[in-house]
């Protein structure tokens, strides 16, 4: 389930030369799940044809509603009244110009004015015509009426030249627009929560140029920062250094050792209702910080490095604890279930999600997860093994029938 699953989404295709770039977020939309028709203008069936959108999207487009062979209906109120959200991608400076000013000559802008359905409007056309005062005012004019308008892309234009107009590519736009949906609907699971989550190996370092690290990639904390989000949370996702895209909508910390952790993690935790402690935080830091990079020893092998503890995360967190409902994960190799009992108990915690990183296709990396959730006084579950996505979704979906948010 997404919040795209069974929408009647209308895209309202105008002119432009970006107008193909609505087939591909078509498909997108239609993969997540949305039940997408078309409206176009006649501009615009002179760059893609009605047919493209209509095989695509198996519905019947909107593009002449004069010669309509359907006396049952109106067109352009039948799809109005379909209509849950609305998109108008690629829209032509024209397009804005007549929705601006309640213009409605043909059955696209009739569609538009006819519809009560949130309305998102993605701006892409030169940017001499993007920067037009014109151009800005009507924009001005759709965000005052309520329209959602995203900030065209600024890059090589068709033209041959650079400037801010370009269509954004069709992954932010759905990315936008799935943020926005979010906001708009509240009786998502977590709306109205902040889920605090932890992700990434933390680095301690040695000196200037080396760090002590872990395998873990921060994909099951950035799975996890993702599903909340679209369970409608507000989402701070504390992450030590990754190679992965910060999912849409979360607000990122970024954070490299521990100590850095340790402290992000406490300046969110006083106003979150879930804290989910994904990140592999490293138990012990040189005890040393070399200021110069540390050289061979002259004449010796071996160089020995005397080792701290870092702090106790979790530990420090139980202790200040007031409605908070706190997961922590196990990492394990041996013992699976004594460790993370032993874990669970000790560090006060609501839910352990425990891995043992020793079968294939669990744990560090990979895009898969099997899991062991222990709850207190409960019996320990096993899941299948899934993608992170899904595994994530089990974990958020068991703390709230646990009472996280009670
Ligand atoms: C090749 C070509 C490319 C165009 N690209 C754009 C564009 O990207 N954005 C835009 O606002 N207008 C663009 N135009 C101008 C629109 O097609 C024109 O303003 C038209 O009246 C828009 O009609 P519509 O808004 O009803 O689709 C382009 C025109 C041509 C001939």
């Amino acid at each position: 389930m997404s919040v795209w699953t069974k929408r009647h989404v209308t895209v309202v295709v105008s002119g432009g030369i970006a107008s193909y770039k609505a087939l591909v977020l078509i498909r997108s939309l239609m993969k997540q799940g949305a039940v997408v028709r078309v409206a176009m203008t006649a501009h615009a069936a002179e760059f893609v044809t009605p047919l493209t959108f209509q095989t695509l999207t198996q519905q019947p487009v909107v593009l002449d509603e004069f010669t309509t062979t359907d006396p049952q209906h109106v067109v352009h109120v039948a799809l109005a009244d379909w209509t849950e959200v609305m998109v108008l991608v690629p829209a032509t400076a024209n397009l804005i110009a007549k929705v601006a000013n309640g213009l409605a000559d043909d059955a696209a802008t009739t569609t538009v004015l006819a519809t009560t359905a949130p309305k998102f409007v993605v701006p892409a056309m030169n940017s001499h015509m993007y920067a037009n005062p014109a151009t800005q005012r009507n924009l001005e004019q759709l965000t005052a009426d309520g329209l959602h308008v995203l900030t065209p892309a600024t890059g090589m234009l068709a033209e041959g030249y650079a400037g801010q107009g370009r269509l954004p590519e069709p992954e932010a736009i759905l990315a936008w627009l799935t943020d926005q949906l979010i906001q708009l609907t509240p009786d998502l699971p977590l709306a109205g929560r902040h889920v605090v989550v932890t992700a990434g190996g933390t680095r301690e370092a040695l000196d200037p140029v080396r760090f002590i690290t872990n395998r873990s990639s921060g994909k099951m904390g950035y799975a996890l920062a993702q599903v909340a989000r679209e369970m409608g949370a507000t989402v701070t996702l504390i992450s030590a250094t990754t190679h992965l895209p910060v999912p849409t909508g979360v607000t990122i910390v970024p954070v490299d050792s521990a100590s850095s952790l340790l402290t992000a993690v406490r300046t969110a935790f006083d106003d979150a209702d879930i804290l989910v402690m994904a990140a592999a935080v490293s138990d012990y830091r040189p005890t040393e910080l070399a200021t110069q990079k540390i050289k061979k020893p002259a004449g010796h092998g071996d160089l020995m490095l005397q080792l701290t503890e870092t702090p106790d995360i979790l530990k420090t967190l139980a202790a200040e604890k007031k409605h908070q409902y706190v997961v922590g994960f196990a990492a394990e190799t041996q013992d699976l279930l004594a460790n993370a009992n032993r874990k669970l108990t000790h560090k006060k915690l609501d839910l352990l999600v425990a891995n043992d990183v020793s079968q294939p296709g669990v744990g560090f990396n990979g895009d898969t997860n099997q899991v062991t959730l222990l709850r207190p006084h409960q019996q320990p579950v096993t899941t299948e093994l899934a993608s992170k996505t899904a595994i994530a979704k089990i974990i958020l979906e068991t703390a709230i029938a646990d009472g996280a948010l009670n």
